[in-house]
């Protein structure tokens, strides 16, 4: 018995000479570790500890920054998550409560190309995420919101306040053709329009669900919540998505115009 426990000790310290004696040959600058990092911050770098730090703080020959907050989040809006600074949207996504290791591995790179693959890793994904998003930015001049980096899977920012608990139950929203009602439109799905539900889809959030906006979304007196047709002529924007401003007329069910696809709540 003593002799098997004498050799399994001996085995034990044998490892650890040669793990030192691997250690030892490696090319370290130094015994820190070594981190990939944002790379082209200009002020900014976030490395893939997801600590934050400014440049002249990174220490180049690990890639790591040597001092700076980890997991911050004080750019970023837990609703959304959507952060200002791309930078401050890596540490965040890499925040454990937002799971990024396992989202790297179901979340594709390319959303619609099933053959990109999968991130790969919690760093990976999160910088992959944070690039600002098409959809904030297509045909726009202005960002939906200054908070353009955004690690949810919508991936933009929300500019209204999350609708209430069950503010949509049982609703079917339903988008229209050109010139439709959404008396008409729900009428077509053996529904009806529900008038006091059409509050809770008039917002550009709820348009941009439905609509791609590729021109933008402004809130604008008149019809409710709407998209102009893109191939509609000019002066009527083409591809703008409308909201009616709080305290603008009622809105209606029986509202339609020409280029418009109204966006409609079917109960
Ligand atoms: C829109 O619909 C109304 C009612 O169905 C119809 O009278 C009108 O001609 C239509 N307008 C266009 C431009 O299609």
């Amino acid at each position: 018995m003593g002799v098997i426990v004498l050799l399994a000790l001996l085995a034990v310290l044998g490892q650890l000479a040669n793990a030192e004696r691997r250690l030892f040959i490696r090319d370290l600058p130094d015994k820190a570790q070594r981190c990939r990092n944002t790379v082209q911050g200009l002020h900014i770098i976030a490395d893939d500890r997801g600590v934050v730090c400014k440049r002249s703080e990174l220490n180049y020959a690990t890639g790591c920054c040597t001092i700076g907050q980890q997991h911050d989040c004080s750019l970023c809006n837990a609703n959304d998550r959507c952060c200002s600074e791309y930078e401050a949207c890596v540490s965040c996504c890499l925040s454990p409560q937002y799971d990024a290791v396992n989202l790297a591995k179901q979340v594709l790179r390319s959303p619609r190309h099933k053959d990109s693959g999968f991130w790969g890793d919690a760093f990976e994904y999160c910088k992959g995420i944070c690039r600002t998003h098409s959809r904030s930015t297509a045909h726009e001049n202005a960002y939906i919101s200054p908070r353009h980096h955004c690690f949810s899977q919508l991936g933009r920012p929300m500019l209204s306040d999350p609708l209430p608990p069950g503010a949509l139950e049982g609703v079917e929203v339903a988008t229209g053709d050109n010139n439709e009602t959404c008396d008409t439109v729900c009428a077509a799905r053996r529904k009806l329009c529900s008038a006091e539900h059409l509050r809770w889809l008039n917002s550009c959030d709820r348009l941009r669900e439905h609509f791609d906006c590729e021109a933008g979304c402004e809130a604008v007196s008149g019809l409710g919540p709407s998209y102009v047709d893109a191939s509609a002529p000019k002066p009527e924007r083409p591809a703008m998505c409308f909201a009616q401003p709080a305290g603008a007329a009622q809105l209606s069910c029986g509202a339609r115009e020409a280029n418009h696809k109204m966006l409609c709540p079917c109960v």
